[in-house]
């Protein structure tokens, strides 16, 4: 079972459009994904049609209902949601009595068998506070997109550093999957411009998948569709597709390097 957060403190940098479509794409590929919805305007979770109101993720942090009963199904066989709520908002009200607030979200997850689920993939909101934080010690992995339509590099930094802090503090597992350059287009200067200085940067920890600008992206949650299903054949459903590949295909390389680890 393999954690990956999808991160990233700015708002609008196609986290959740990255979430719901990477979750897809995996799905499609008999990869049993859950998506659990951290952000209380819980974008990913009305995206998928998935809104019962008395099953959300608040619920992690605010009660002792076992973990299980908060999935629910969506309309892709292979994925399942922990939706989320508004009421994520105040969550840092609701547990500040409580011991170990950053590991609230890890301590839930031990409740699931690890057998059930290949990929758990958790859609962060765009803030560094305790929700994410959360995310992030429960993660194995963190994604982070990057729109090279805007200028977006200024806050990255933020990110790593936050990201440093937790390794060191709070879980030294946490390993960065990749920087996902989004909203890629390639015939403007500037985007290329964001995309090489992301790559002067981060070096190989830049994705080989690049998600291009796509309209269809921007029209799928509307009819309540990932796009694999809005639009099969379009080049975003392409470009979800690649990345999920890319995906599955670092996981098997960090499991040869723990293996070496191991034996060494
Ligand atoms: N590749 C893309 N092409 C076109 N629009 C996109 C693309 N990725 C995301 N968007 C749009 O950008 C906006 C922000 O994306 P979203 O995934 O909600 O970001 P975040 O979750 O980081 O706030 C949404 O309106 C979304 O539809
Ligand atoms: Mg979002």
């Amino acid at each position: 079972m393999r954690v990956i957060s999808v991160a990233n403190q700015k708002g609008g940098c196609a986290k959740t459009t990255t979430a719901v479509n990477l979750a897809a794409s995996l799905a499609e590929t008999k990869k049993r994904v859950l998506l659990i919805d951290l952000d209380p305007q819980a974008n990913a979770s009305q995206w998928l049609g998935a809104s019962n109101p008395a099953k959300t993720s608040f619920s992690i942090f605010s009660s002792k209902i076992p973990i299980q009963d908060l999935i629910q199904p969506t309309q892709v066989t292979d994925i399942n949601i922990i939706s989320g709520h508004q009421d994520l908002a105040s969550v840092e009200k609701v547990v500040a009595n409580e011991l170990g607030v950053d590991f609230l979200l890890k301590r839930r997850l031990r409740d699931l068998n690890p057998k059930d689920w290949d990929f758990i993939i958790i859609d962060t909101p765009p803030t560094l506070g305790l929700l994410t934080v959360n995310a992030l010690t429960s993660s194995g992995e963190l994604l982070i997109p990057v729109t090279t339509h805007i200028m977006t590099l200024t806050g990255v930094a933020q990110l790593i550093n936050k990201y440093n802090e937790i390794k060191e503090v709070l879980n030294p597992d946490l390993e960065i999957l990749g920087f996902l350059p989004s909203r890629v287009d390639t015939r403007t200067k500037h985007s290329k411009e964001i995309l090489q200085s992301l790559i002067d940067r981060f070096g190989n920890k830049v994705l080989k998948s690049v998600i291009r600008e796509n309209i269809r992206l921007a029209e799928a949650p509307s009819f309540n569709e990932n796009i694999l299903i809005y639009d099969g054949q379009s080049g975003a459903a392409k470009d979800y597709r690649e990345l999920a590949q890319e995906v599955i295909q670092l996981g098997k390389s960090y499991a040869k390097i723990k293996k070496i680890d191991h034996s060494e």
